[in-house]
């Protein structure tokens, strides 16, 4: 028993020492966190003419899915760019970020040597690379915190085929040094332990070790990685934080590991919005590519694809194939299948779709119906109004209980401006109308199926514009001899 109580006070003791010798370092040097992500390369095997760390993964490049992890972990991000590097710059809108230009590749580490200039002694640097998109703020903090204690940590992950990554040496559990695929025999190729790239160091040895730093090695090139044997010779013990979570860590060098990244990154999104409470029919078959937000008891089908800020009232019911794009649902709306709706927002209790296409600065009030094949841009349709089939209804504004029968359309466009057409409560356009904007249909007003409005249509009364119907008892159809 006493033995225990012991054991429990010397952990206790040091726990408490280390954590505040962590606390104090991390104190000294949090305000001087300098993040480093290496984003030079070409990234040849995506065979593609954008640089590497632009292809989209979601709803941001690969740079950006970096960037946020890194503003969020340290107080200065420096991104060493090269290969198109303009447009790379031009990607990225905050102008905190401190651009390093390296002209030539000539390594992992000559890339870092291009940042240190800008970096204080006393500070520590944590390198990322810019196609490495989904590591975890956490998993950052620790190599910062456990860099703060030893002075350098790396992250590492054991992999059952560890091929082309850099593997770690150890020797009785202490890491020696790190051997590039290229440069490792035979027994070191066994090793699966492997370099992940993520390296936290004080600037001070950072600088010192890559003066040290040379080329001979297979690839010639300055590697960042030998640094590690040189800390250990110089007496330093050097720190890994181990992860299990082999996506935190994959790159994406191809096509194949983009779409690979993509699923996982779904998986992972899919899952936390099931604990939340959404029903999703099938989560393999939903995309979220931006924010969601969804009350109690809503519903997604398969093939549903949402983008940007999208937010979902309760018991929404969203069909198969229908693309959402920065809009607001309200509660008890069902989107019925293969429906387009964007930057727009939907009233309460509405129905949209079939194949309805609301396109944006939309907005339909509570209860409305918008039908299949209904296309509505920058309008606003009144609370019970309902636009069931085949219309086009632009810059309008629609009021309560109107009914748009089929096949009416807003000439909102005369080849050079577009006009608005306002159609005021409890209208009747019949179908097949024409609305020649600008015009006004008037409260209550009836307009006579097949009638082509250019003047406003007063309220209370049938207006129309059809010619008299007549028939030519005499008249044959001409026939072929
Ligand atoms: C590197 C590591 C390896 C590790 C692997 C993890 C070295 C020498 N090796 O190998 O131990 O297992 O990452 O993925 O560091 N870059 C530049 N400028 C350069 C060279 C590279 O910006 O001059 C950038 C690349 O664009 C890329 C990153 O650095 O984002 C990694 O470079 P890469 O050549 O892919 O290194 P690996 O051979 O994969
Ligand atoms: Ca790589």
């Amino acid at each position: 028993m006493v033995g225990i109580i012991t054991q429990h006070n010397i952990y206790a003791h040091y726990l408490h020492n280390t954590l505040l010798h962590n606390l104090t370092n991390k104190f000294i040097y949090m305000i001087n966190i300098h993040g480093i992500i290496l984003a030079a390369g070409k990234g040849t095997r995506m065979n593609s003419d954008m640089p590497k760390v632009l292809h989209i993964l979601s709803d941001k490049t690969l740079l950006e899915h970096v960037l946020i992890k890194a503003k969020n972990t340290c107080k200065h991000v420096h991104v060493v760019y090269g290969y198109m590097g303009d447009q790379v710059k031009k990607s990225v809108s905050d102008n905190s970020i401190n651009w390093v230009h390296q002209s030539e590749q000539l390594g992992t580490g000559h890339a870092v040597s291009q940042v240190t200039p800008h970096i204080e002694d006393d500070s520590i640097s944590l390198i990322m690379y810019g196609d490495i998109p989904l590591i975890k703020e956490s998993t950052l903090n620790n190599l910062i915190d456990q860099a703060c204690i030893s002075g350098l940590s790396l992250l590492s992950i054991d992999l059952k085929d560890p091929k082309g990554y850099g593997r770690i040496i150890r020797t009785d559990g202490q890491i020696k040094a790190i051997v590039e695929q290229k440069d490792a025999n035979e027994k070191q190729l066994n090793i699966n332990e492997v370099n992940t790239g993520f390296i936290a160091i004080k600037s001070k040895l950072l600088k010192k070790y890559l003066k040290e730093i040379s080329n001979r090695n297979s690839q010639s090139e300055l590697y960042l990685t030998d640094i590690i044997a040189l800390a250990v010779d110089d007496g330093r013990i050097v720190e890994s934080v181990i992860t299990i979570d082999r996506v935190e860590v994959a790159g994406v060098n191809d096509k194949v590991q983009l779409a690979e990244l993509e699923r996982e990154l779904q998986k992972k999104q899919s899952l936390g919005f099931m604990n939340q409470g959404l029903t999703l029919k099938d989560p393999s078959r939903f995309d979220c590519r931006g924010a969601l937000i969804f009350g109690k008891d809503c519903t997604i089908d398969v093939n549903v694809v949402v983008n940007g800020d999208v937010k979902l009232g309760e018991n929404v019911s969203i069909s198969p194939n229908c693309i959402i794009n920065n809009s607001i649902i309200g509660s008890n709306v069902v989107v019925l299948p293969n429906s387009v709706i964007e930057g727009s927002v939907i009233g309460d209790g509405a129905s949209i779709g079939p194949f309805a296409r609301i396109r944006p600065q939309t907005k339909i009030g509570k209860n409305a119906k918008v039908g299949n094949f209904v296309e509505i841009k920058k309008s606003s349709i009144g609370n019970n109004s309902k636009a069931s089939h085949l219309s086009y209804i632009g810059d309008t504004i629609i009021g309560e209980n109107v009914n748009i029968g089929a096949g009416v359309i807003t000439c909102n466009y005369d080849g050079s401006k577009k006009h608005n057409t306002e159609i005021k409560d409890g209208a009747f356009i019949g179908s097949n109308s024409e609305l020649i904007a600008p015009v006004v249909i008037g409260k209550n007003a009836t307009i006579g199926a097949g009638s082509t409005i250019t003047n406003d249509a007063p309220e209370d009364a049938l207006t129309h514009s059809r010619t008299k119907q007549s028939t030519l008892k005499k008249w044959r159809r001409p026939s072929k001899k």
